[in-house]
């Protein structure tokens, strides 16, 4: 770090550098007619406090690119206050993961539940848009690197995917598009 408090670019940064927290309380606006909270809403919540770590990570532009896993273990009411932990877990070239973790807490009880955990993968962009490289990370502790290791079989299992679902459509494509021939039944048919 130089004397002005900025980082080289090629530095490496540590994960808890990136971290962020958010906290809310659910109101009535964000719930069903049975007071339970839209996922919607948390979804939300994951979303912004992912952009902010990798924004702390990258220290520039984001966009989310994809939400590889969102779980909902426990439903939300309305007067819960929902705590949304994120940091990044890996990066990539220019792509990071952030590991997301929602938990509630009921303000009348104390009562606390784990509802959600989520990985999002956020894109470091330019100013005109363009995908750019992001700083390498360092995990520093045992839990650090065990999600940075999750992290990796992820990133390697979504390109996987990936080219599957790729090499499914250029065959399609070989094939042509399928015909339907069967004529839709009439209304009036018994
Ligand atoms: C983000 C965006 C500029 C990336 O463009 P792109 O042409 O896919 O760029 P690239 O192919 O160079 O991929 C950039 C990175 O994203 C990753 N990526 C791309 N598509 C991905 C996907 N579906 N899932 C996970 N990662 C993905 C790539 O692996 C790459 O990561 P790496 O550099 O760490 O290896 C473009 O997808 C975009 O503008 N998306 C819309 C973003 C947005 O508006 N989000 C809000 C939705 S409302």
């Amino acid at each position: 770090m130089s004397s002005d408090g900025t980082r080289a670019l090629n530095a490496e940064k540590p994960i808890d550098e990136s971290r962020v927290i958010q906290a809310r309380q659910m109101m009535p606006d964000e719930a069903n007619p049975w007071g339970d909270v839209h996922g919607g809403v948390v979804m939300k919540m994951v979303d912004e406090t992912a952009g902010s770590a990798a924004m702390r990570h990258a220290r520039g532009r984001v966009a989310t690119v994809a939400i590889d896993f969102m779980s909902f273990l426990h439903p939300v009411h309305i007067g819960d206050l929902v705590t949304v932990m994120a940091s990044v877990n890996d990066v990539g070239r220019t792509s990071m993961e952030v590991g997301v973790r929602v938990e509630t807490e009921s303000l009348i009880t104390g009562e606390r539940h784990h509802t959600s955990s989520a990985y999002v993968v956020m894109v470091a962009l330019d100013v005109q848009g363009n995908p750019v490289q992001v700083p390498s990370v360092c995990a520093e502790t045992v839990e650090q690197r065990r999600r940075m290791a999750a992290a990796k079989i992820r990133r390697a299992q979504r390109k996987t995917r990936e080219a599957a679902l790729k090499e499914s459509r250029r065959v399609d494509d070989t094939v042509g598009p399928t015909v339907y021939n069967e004529r839709p039944a009439p209304l009036d048919a018994p």
